[in-house]
């Protein structure tokens, strides 16, 4: 066993070049196989049975939004020293080892996105507009003062993760999708509040379902008036673990009275949209217009992008721009937006004790019904967005 050990290090370490220079698809492919071998051996040189035992799905329809044991994440990591990031690991094992004092354990030094692969109509495997979110992490850490991930590196994690887990991307029809889920965490120790010397890149995958359970309808919302998302010159524009961590309990509070979700307004004057906890707000005007907010405190969300220059090439008028709450009321439809979320239906926010209803979604599911067939493959790919992960 040891002599394997040593030979597969010699291996990885005459493979590993960094990203400073090209590395060839071939030798990527290795590294990987190399990454994958010490990850079993290391395994078995703890003399325990697999920590992860992947799942065995027989009915891919039933899929919820939920996490599903694959075989396992891919894990790079950055020193301060070198100032650089290292050629990364497939690990089997879904648990992290952490020092007591890790940066993401007290400061919250956490972001995260969210991106789907799709088995197509073709058979193929699609991601979805990575790039876009390869950008948004970017803008995340100059943020949290993390180091940036290279597009190159998000993307070449994003397809290793995807590869080694091909066979959790539903298949075709299922109405399922693989979620995918890079995120970067402080991993270092420090005590005083300061840059930290190691960070940790993971992607991790898991195939998912519809985000709010099978066949509902649609969404009742609730303005929490008593609690704001965040501040206009926050953290609310980049994907911070700390904000979810902010929406918990008014989510909670909202569920205990029966919504499914909740809708923030703006905190300085409570007077305009801003979002909902895990989604973009949208909304289809009394004129047929999309509206949608644009402020400096809400997470420009990728597929409130793409669902934007659907309504455009649908010949829709899209006005991003303040949304007073008062105009919501004559919305011909209001629905959620993002990657876990797709575009759902809100059947109704309720503001203290008005309740406002919302119908028909003619607009909202046939912008929808768009989307997904250019991500399924059934339509044509207009603006680029989907690239085939090679497996
Ligand atoms: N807003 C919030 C707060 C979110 O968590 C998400 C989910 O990612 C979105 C909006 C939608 O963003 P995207 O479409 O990029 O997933
Ligand atoms: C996403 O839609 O990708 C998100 O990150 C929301 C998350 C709470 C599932």
């Amino acid at each position: 066993m040891r002599s394997m050990r040593t030979a597969l290090a010699l291996g990885r370490r005459s493979l590993a070049r960094g990203f400073s220079t090209e590395v060839s698809p071939r030798e990527m492919q290795l590294l990987q196989q190399v990454s994958r071998l010490e990850a079993r051996i290391h395994e078995m040189e703890q003399d325990r049975p697999p920590a992860n035992r992947p799942a065995k799905i027989d009915k891919w329809e039933d899929l919820a939004f939920g996490i599903v044991p694959t075989n396992g994440h891919v894990r790079y990591t950055w020193s301060g020293k070198t100032n650089s990031w290292d050629v990364g690991r497939f690990i089997a094992d879904p648990y992290i080892p952490l020092h007591v004092h890790a940066a993401v354990l007290h400061y919250g030094m956490c972001l995260f996105e969210g991106c789907k692969a799709f088995r197509c109509k073709d058979g193929k495997i699609r991601v979805c507009n990575l790039d876009e979110n390869s950008a948004r992490m970017n803008t995340g850490a100059d943020r949290l003062v993390l180091p940036q991930v290279p597009r190159q590196l998000f993307n070449e994690a994003v397809d290793w993760a995807v590869r080694a887990n091909a066979e959790y991307v539903p298949p075709y029809g299922s109405g399922g999708s693989m979620y995918i889920r890079p995120f970067l965490i402080g991993s270092g120790p420090i005590l005083g509040l300061q840059p930290c010397p190691e960070t940790t890149f993971m992607v991790s995958v898991t195939p998912v379902g519809n985000y709010f359970g099978k066949g509902m309808p649609g969404i009742h919302a609730t303005i929490m008036d008593q609690f704001d998302r965040a501040a206009p010159k926050g953290t609310g524009a980049v994907k911070a673990g700390g904000n979810y961590a902010a929406d918990l309990l008014p989510l909670k509070l909202a569920k205990e009275e029966g919504f499914g979700t909740t809708l923030y307004l703006d905190c300085v004057e409570n007077r305009y949209v801003e979002e909902f906890s895990v989604s973009n707000f949208i909304g289809i005007n009394s004129e047929g217009a999309y509206v949608t907010p644009r402020t400096s405190s809400i997470l420009p969300s990728i597929t409130n992008k793409m669902l934007m220059q659907i309504a455009r090439d649908k010949g829709l008028d899209v006005q991003e721009r303040q949304v007073e709450w008062s105009e919501v009321a004559s919305f011909r439809e209001v629905g959620a937006c993002g990657t876990a979320t797709v575009a759902v239906p809100i059947a109704s926010v309720t503001d203290q004790n008005k309740k406002h209803e919302f119908g028909n979604f003619e607009v909202l599911n046939s912008l929808r019904d768009t989307l997904q067939g250019i991500q399924y493959g059934e339509l044509d790919d207009p603006h680029g967005w989907m690239r085939e992960v090679e497996c």
